[in-house]
């Protein structure tokens, strides 16, 4: 229910005790309870008597309620929020077996042993980024499921853009700056039989409010703020994020994977380009040149087409880098 009071409160503008109690149908007295509870979360909130309350700031801290207060979309999202684990992915993993729902939401603080894709580490420092995985149980045949894949890297940049940020889509589901520097990947792990994928946890890295990283990513990777020249609120992130993945989420299982399609190519780097296509070692050059249907990578090599499912693209960086 606090989080409903938080949701009415708005900042720059009072309202009063009377009007919250009559909306939620609770009393004054609980209407009080819930503020005193938001601030001792961190949620700066003035009171004058006689005019109301006004809601002054909200804290970066990931917890729940700063995120469900600003969700614009449907909140089916069951959000826990972790001071330190290994991995939200492997958490989330061992919690998908336990039977937890779908919309099953783990963000850590810090996260020790942070997995990238293809088996690489995850540098996941506390305080600054957004390490967060879902749990998703779709209606689809497990040779679809990297259309999810594709799915989530689109509602990423959508909901960067959302934030006034400019973007771009490296295949399969990095985003990365104009220059080309990453500011998130994602990392998809399935527990699937021949016929369905019975869960999907889809792990989020994104790097938010970092000003420096170490020596081997420091000319590779950037940050949200960095991009913007200001720092972006955590929670307004995991909101956008959530808020745009439900909405692409429900459109693949309407069988809409086209739209995604478009607005994915629409966004993508490198198409058009000569690209390296690295599978664990095995590296196939050719130019990437749309993506199909299915979600398979197009690569032209001497005049035909080959479809590729999987691996890392290596595209040429910009020379003026951000
Ligand atoms: C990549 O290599 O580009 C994917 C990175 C995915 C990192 C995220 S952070 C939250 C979740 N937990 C993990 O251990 N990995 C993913």
């Amino acid at each position: 229910m606090r989080y409903k009071v938080l949701a009415m409160l708005t900042p720059g503008e009072e309202i009063s005790g009377e009007k919250i109690s009559e909306q939620l149908n609770i009393s004054r007295a609980a209407v009080a309870k819930h503020i005193k509870t938001l601030r001792s979360e961190g949620y700066d909130i003035d009171a004058a008597p006689k005019r109301g309350y006004m809601l002054i700031s909200t804290p970066d801290g990931l917890n729940p309620g700063a995120i469900y207060s600003k969700l614009k979309e449907d909140p089916v999202w069951h959000i826990e929020t972790m001071e330190e684990v290994d991995s939200t992915n492997v958490r989330l993993r061992q919690l998908a077996h336990e039977g937890a729902p779908e919309f099953s939401v783990l963000i850590a603080e810090h996260q020790t042993a942070g997995r990238g894709r293809l088996g690489r580490p995850w540098f996941s420092p506390a305080g600054s980024g957004l390490w967060m995985s879902l749990l998703l149980r779709p209606t689809l045949p497990p040779q679809l499921a990297q259309l999810l894949t594709l799915t989530t890297a689109t509602a990423l940049a959508e909901a960067f853009e959302q934030l006034d940020l400019d973007v771009r889509i490296k295949w399969p589901n990095d985003i990365l700056t104009p220059a080309r520097k990453k500011l998130c990947g994602v990392r998809c792990e399935m527990q699937a039989d021949m016929e369905r994928v019975e869960w999907l946890v889809v792990g989020l890295g994104v790097n938010i409010n970092e000003t420096a990283f170490p020596p081997e990513l420091a000319g590779i990777a950037s940050s949200l703020s960095a991009l913007k020249g200001e720092s972006i609120s955590r929670p307004a992130v995991a909101a956008a994020i959530l808020d745009r993945l439900l909405v692409n989420y429900r459109l693949l299982e309407q069988g809409r994977f086209d739209l995604i399609r478009e607005s994915w190519l629409k966004r993508a780097i490198g198409i058009g380009e000569t690209v390296t296509i690295d599978n664990n070692g095995n590296k196939e050059s050719g130019i990437a040149c749309d993506l199909d249907e299915e979600g398979y990578l197009l690569l032209e090599q001497n005049g035909e087409r080959k479809r590729v499912l999987a691996g890392d693209m290596v595209i040429r960086m910009e020379r003026d880098e951000q």
